[in-house]
């Protein structure tokens, strides 16, 4: 499943949206993402889960950047993702029906703060642009 040159061009168009409040909209989603999937909350003990917190949104900030970096990267997400493809699934063990809840609850909250630019066609290239990554991260 590889995205047209639209669907690229959708996707690249919101980074200027997003890139000045990654750790917001990431910090959102995990939020989210922590109280709809509380099992979720198992991969960060180490981590102060209470909603909003500093390191809530510094981790939504590392995940929203790390896709920013794969949407400039689209040629070679192998390449670019070949850190993380290593730490996420082995290291940290991540159950790969996670990716597909973090990716509900980043949709969600990119629907609500950015309502004008992740207009229906963007939801769906970034449905492909996400699930491109997921299999990425969890191919190893
Ligand atoms: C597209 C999906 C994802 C991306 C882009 C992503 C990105 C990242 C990044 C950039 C880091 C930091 C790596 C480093 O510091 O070297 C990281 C760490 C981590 N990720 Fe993810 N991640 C994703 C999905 C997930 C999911 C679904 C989970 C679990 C529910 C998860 C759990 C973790 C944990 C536990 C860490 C270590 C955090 C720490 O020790 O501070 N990630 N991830």
């Amino acid at each position: 499943m590889t995205l047209s040159a639209s669907e690229r061009a959708l996707i690249l168009s919101l980074w200027p949206k997003i890139a000045p409040q990654v750790n917001d909209l990431g910090g959102e989603a995990l939020d989210r993402l922590f109280l709809s999937f509380p099992l979720t909350k198992t991969y960060f003990p180490h981590l102060d889960l209470s909603q909003g917190s500093a390191d809530i949104k510094n981790y939504g900030g590392k995940v929203m950047n790390a896709l920013g970096n794969a949407a400039n990267h689209l040629d070679h997400l192998d390449a670019s993702l070949s850190t993380l493809s290593d730490l996420l699934p082995h290291k940290l063990r991540v159950d790969p029906g996670n990716f597909e809840r973090l990716n509900q609850v980043i949709q969600n909250v990119l629907a609500i703060h950015l309502p004008k630019e992740f207009s229906a066609e963007t939801q769906a290239a970034w449905n492909k642009f996400f699930s491109e990554v997921s299999t990425v991260l969890t191919s190893k």
